[in-house]
């Protein structure tokens, strides 16, 4: 059995579907503060926060837990540069409690949800995993916090634990099936906003400068779509299971970035928003925002190569067409 923590929120659920029609038995934990339970509709549901030690101690005791995937976290750039303190007690503080309680359980395999946050302002473009860390922002601070403990941990000898780290770049889409999608309040992410518009739920679309270096002035971003990481996630415990005798080999391939290698411009998507709702969007150019790139594109061959992954939505049409359709089921009394 595998636990999800964070499984009733976007990516976290998509794991789960995922985890379920490849024969694995999930529990979801999960507290509720950004996630729904409607979205847990495989194995099993508790609702419980991750600084609880007792219900923690109580699920490794109860179940037989192979391993652990680790999305509970805040997720918002701008709230955490509001309330970092807030951000490092969820994202660091209860992720170390749940360590101990894993290392109590002897519990000993771990997926983690990181971030291109990581990167900040990236010296070279595309991406990989040997750029420099250098996160720009509490919610990136927190995350890298988490990945520099997971290393020490993997390294102590008297622990045969094994991690690997997904560092996800924008991701986005929704289950082809729409049983589960992207549902998060307050949506910060642009696809889901630029539908809002088409949808008639928000009156226009701001575009967050449009003097960057790039083509056309706006910012550019990877795309991932959701089930793609979630193919990636069994892909990675599967390379954990199968290597982890051999945990130097992990040692070396602990990181992985997740992106699809194609940039897209925030007009580009918007333009594409617009193809696939054929709904003319009112936009709005507005001021930059504090701390954002000009350009983040993922190389992910690390992750193709090694955990044998291959990414099926490459396109934002596909991303795009997913997320609509997802979009217009969970608005439909709109
Ligand atoms: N969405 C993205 O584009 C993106 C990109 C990079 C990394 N990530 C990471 O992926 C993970 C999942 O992101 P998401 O977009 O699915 O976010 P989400 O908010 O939809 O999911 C996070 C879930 O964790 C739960 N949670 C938060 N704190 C908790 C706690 N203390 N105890 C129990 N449950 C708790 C929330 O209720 C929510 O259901 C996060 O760790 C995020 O940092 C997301």
């Amino acid at each position: 059995m595998i636990l999800i923590t964070g499984g009733a929120g976007y990516i976290g659920s998509h794991v789960n579907k995922a985890l379920h029609k490849k024969g694995y038995d999930t529990i979801v934990l999960d507290n509720l503060s950004h996630g729904h339970e409607y979205a847990v509709k495989w194995g099993e549901f508790i609702e419980g926060d991750l600084s609880d030690s007792d219900l923690l101690k109580s699920i490794f005791n109860s179940y037989d837990i192979q391993g652990v995937m680790h999305f509970a976290a805040f997720t918002s750039v701008s709230e955490s540069i509001e309330f970092p303190v807030m951000y490092f007690k969820n994202n660091y503080k209860n992720t170390l409690n749940l360590f101990k309680n894993m290392e109590i359980a002897n519990i000993n395999k771990f997926i983690f949800s990181s971030t291109a946050a990581l990167y900040g302002n990236p010296e070279s473009i595309p991406i990989t995993e040997k750029n420099k860390l250098n996160p720009i922002n509490p919610y990136g601070k927190s995350k890298l916090m988490v990945e520099k403990i997971l290393e020490q941990k993997s390294k102590e000898k008297s622990n045969d634990f094994n991690y690997i780290s997904l560092r996800y770049f924008n991701a986005s889409g929704a289950d082809p099936d729409l049983e589960i999608g992207e549902d998060h309040n307050p949506e910060t992410h642009l696809i889901p906003l630029t539908l809002d518009a088409a949808i008639g739920k928000r009156e226009k679309i701001a575009i967050f400068g449009n003097d960057y270096n790039t083509p056309d002035g706006t910012c550019i971003r990877d795309y991932i779509h959701v089930c793609d990481l979630a193919q990636a996630h069994i892909n990675a415990f599967e390379y954990l299971q199968e290597n982890f005798e051999n945990s130097d080999d992990i040692k070396e391939n602990s990181v992985f970035n997740l992106g699809n290698g194609n940039g897209f411009s925030v007009k580009e998507v918007i333009d594409t928003c617009e193809k696939i709702t054929k709904k003319e969007i009112n936009k709005e150019i507005a001021n930059r925002r504090e701390g954002d790139p000009d350009i983040l594109i993922a190389d992910s061959k690390k992750a193709i190569n090694v955990l044998n992954w291959k990414p099926k939505f490459n396109s934002l049409d596909k991303i795009v067409e997913t997320a609509w359709k997802w979009h217009k089921k969970l608005n439909r009394n709109i």
